[in-house]
């Protein structure tokens, strides 16, 4: 796990790049890797060949750019709505992704200029990229780590330098635990992190489902699989049992794009369900 401040960023950043650092840090452009997929989905330039032709294949199989833009749409409808209804200030973000404007300490900072921002991945190229996310406001702070979300104390012990754990703090997995099996621990790590947050805490969270469109989601696992990408769908239910404990906002746990809709969220329902809980 390894911190990165605007100050300690062109380092890390140089050492990413030509690979001086442990083999863990380097860029391996011989696979594809989920965050640099998701930017090809997005329309973004950090992607490679590999990444490429992954998301060209997953396209083929239903509209995946389509999704990803939906998802980060819903990031931003429920980053605003933590704000003005749980009054939250604090975020801590895993599975951040490469940098897509406008990313959440945007949105979080436009409306509450102080917030406080906690950004988290594990793929080098998000850390490559990761300047661009420490650019906040005076008044608040955004600060990168890079670690595994397997490893649930180590985030909350490193993000404790920067969130105040007593105070509530909206925690993020937003299409992240589609990368991370039951085997693997997605409850428990769910489980770990909810159980740190303070009493008017949330959880945003997307997850990838295969209840709407099955045998276009079970091509796309099939296309990552391929690849060596983990990729998992889940039911209705079994996306309940990560809130377990927490209050659920209204409409529940839905299509993300049919989670308090604005006028871009037409058509079919998108595969990822969306939904934002509440600790009391
Ligand atoms: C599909 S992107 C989502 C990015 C962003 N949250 C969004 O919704 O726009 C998934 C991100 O999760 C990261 N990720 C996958 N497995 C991870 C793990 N075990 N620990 C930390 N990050 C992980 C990937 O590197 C990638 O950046």
């Amino acid at each position: 796990m390894t911190w990165h401040t605007a100050r300690t960023f062109r380092r890390a950043e140089e050492l990413c790049v030509t690979g001086t650092e442990s083999a863990g840090r380097r860029i391996d452009t011989s696979r594809p890797h989920p965050a640099r997929v998701y930017d090809w989905f997005l329309g973004g330039k950090d992607n490679y060949p590999v990444d490429e032709e992954l998301g060209r294949a997953i396209t083929a199989q239903g509209d995946a750019p389509r999704q990803a833009r939906a998802n980060r749409r819903f990031m931003e409808r429920a980053t605003r709505v933590v704000v003005r209804e749980a009054g939250i200030r604090q975020f801590l973000d895993i599975g951040s992704g490469i940098p897509t404007e406008p990313n959440l300490h945007q949105i979080a900072q436009s409306a509450v200029p102080d917030a406080r921002i906690v950004y988290v991945d594990n793929d080098p190229i998000v850390l490559a990229h990761a300047a661009a996310l420490l650019h906040g406001t005076p008044e608040g702070a955004t600060h990168y780590l890079q670690a595994d979300a397997r490893e649930p104390q180590r985030i909350l012990q490193g993000a404790s330098a920067v969130l105040d754990f007593e105070q509530p703090v909206a925690l993020s997995l937003v299409a992240l635990l589609h990368f991370i099996s039951d085997e693997d621990g997605a409850q428990e790590l769910v489980d770990t992190l909810v159980g740190a947050l303070a009493p008017g805490s949330c959880l945003v969270l997307s997850a990838l489902t295969a209840d709407f469109d099955p045998e276009r989601v079970h091509a796309g696992i099939a296309a990552y699989t391929a690849s060596g990408v983990t990729l998992v769908a889940r039911s209705h239910d079994e996306v309940s049992r990560l809130f377990k404990g927490l209050e659920v906002l209204e409409p529940g746990i839905v299509s993300l794009s049919r989670w308090r809709p604005d006028a871009r969220e037409e058509g079919d329902p998108v595969s990822l369900y969306g939904a934002v809980g509440i600790k009391r």
